[in-house]
């Protein structure tokens, strides 16, 4: 600041002079006026409004005026200012709704976007089939139970009157968990769970086991070396073959529909005696490729029917092994295939769409969760 003057001069103290004061108005009134945003507007407020502005630099020179000349110089930078801090609100005020309305442009949520763009997942409809089963049996008072996938072989063969040397233990190829002297295998059939089941409870028995059995078939349209069935055991006093027939019928006209078509055709299960077949009528071509050379079926290999799973009365020695009295009691037993019931309640057609877990295959049987 200028040492006080007593003998006014005008010409020393020129930011005072009323073209300066006009001109530093001007500049900062154009400045504001150019400012595009709040970033900018805040260096120009620093530049000509901030404590080292010519304005705020003239303002402190009206000190040095001699007293006569104070008011004039004072009205002069005083509006000046005034104009700039109300043009600097009023840019503020304008530069602030612009940000305002463009945030609310950029940062608007699109209602009417597709929110589902990470698709939910679903359960296999192997495993809602299996739940579909389990109700429809447990509806008729039946109990569901489980046993383990790797299973000793005793469960898996012996107790099923498949001895060591019995020819059925080769149709069906095992997987051994270890060394074969382990007495280990990944279970080939459900029907160690008929063992378990009667070894721990007496009759009446009136149980279904759905689960994972395992046998060593190449993947192709018609195998998988991992499949699905369900056992059914009842043991009562006076259960006939009728009860079976009745049962199984009732079975597939749930699954199926009122139209399904099926036969029991004679069989041979070691543990079961008599033993039966069970099969539907192929469901491509409904038996219409039976003879008929030029339309062949794939599916059920131009016979007509395909085999939904085996079944028949416990055989009296596997009962007397579990310590059932056969003289009392008898009962029968089923083992049916799950991605054959899946296949032909939808008229699947590959085996492989079933394992490969590829979401376009499950979407069809609805997404159940
Ligand atoms: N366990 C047999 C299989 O996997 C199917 C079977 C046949 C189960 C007869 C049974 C039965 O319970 O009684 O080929």
């Amino acid at each position: 600041m200028s040492a006080p003057n007593k003998s006014y001069d005008p010409v020393q103290v020129t930011t005072l002079n009323a073209e300066e004061v006009d001109r530093a108005r001007d500049a900062a009134l154009a400045s504001i006026a150019a400012a595009a945003d709040l970033e900018t507007l805040k260096r120009v407020r620093l530049d000509h409004a901030g404590d080292r502005s010519p304005l705020a630099l003239a303002n402190r020179e009206i000190g040095a005026l001699p007293p006569a000349a104070r008011a004039e110089a004072g009205k002069r930078v005083g509006s000046a200012r005034r104009a700039v801090s109300d043009a600097l609100a009023a840019r503020q005020g304008e530069l602030e709704q612009a940000r305002d309305e463009q945030v609310l442009v950029e940062e608007a949520v699109d209602v009417t976007l597709p929110w589902d763009r990470s698709p939910r997942g679903a359960r296999h409809p192997l495993t809602t089939i299996q739940e579909r089963v389990a109700d429809l049996f447990v509806a008729m008072g039946y109990e569901v139970v489980e046993g383990p996938e790797v299973e000793a072989e005793w469960f898996n063969f012996d107790a099923l009157n498949l001895g060591p040397d019995h020819p059925a233990r080769s149709m069906q190829d095992t997987f051994w968990v270890g060394s074969p002297d382990a007495g280990l295998v990944l279970r080939t059939q459900t029907s160690p769970v008929q063992i378990r089941t009667m070894m721990r409870r007496d009759p009446p028995i009136y149980v279904i086991a759905p689960g994972r059995v395992f046998r060593t078939d190449e993947l192709d349209a018609t195998h998988t070396p991992v499949f699905s069935q369900v056992e059914g055991l009842v043991v009562d006093e006076g259960i006939t073959m009728a009860h079976l027939r009745g049962t199984l019928t009732h079975f597939a006209t749930e699954m199926f529909g009122a139209d399904v078509v099926t036969r029991m055709r004679p069989s041979y299960f070691p543990f079961t005696e008599p033993s039966a077949e069970m099969d539907l009528r192929c469901w491509v071509c409904h038996g219409e490729s039976v003879g008929n050379p030029e339309r062949p079926c794939r599916t059920c290999s131009s016979e007509g029917w395909i085999e939904w799973g085996g079944c028949g009365m416990v055989n009296p020695r596997v009962l007397t092994a579990c310590g059932v009295d056969p003289e009392r009691y008898s009962g029968f037993a089923f083992g049916m295939g799950l991605e054959r019931t899946l296949m032909s309640r939808y008229g699947a057609e590959d085996m492989r769409d079933m394992v490969e877990g590829d979401v376009r295959f499950a979407l069809p049987f609805g997404m159940e969760l």
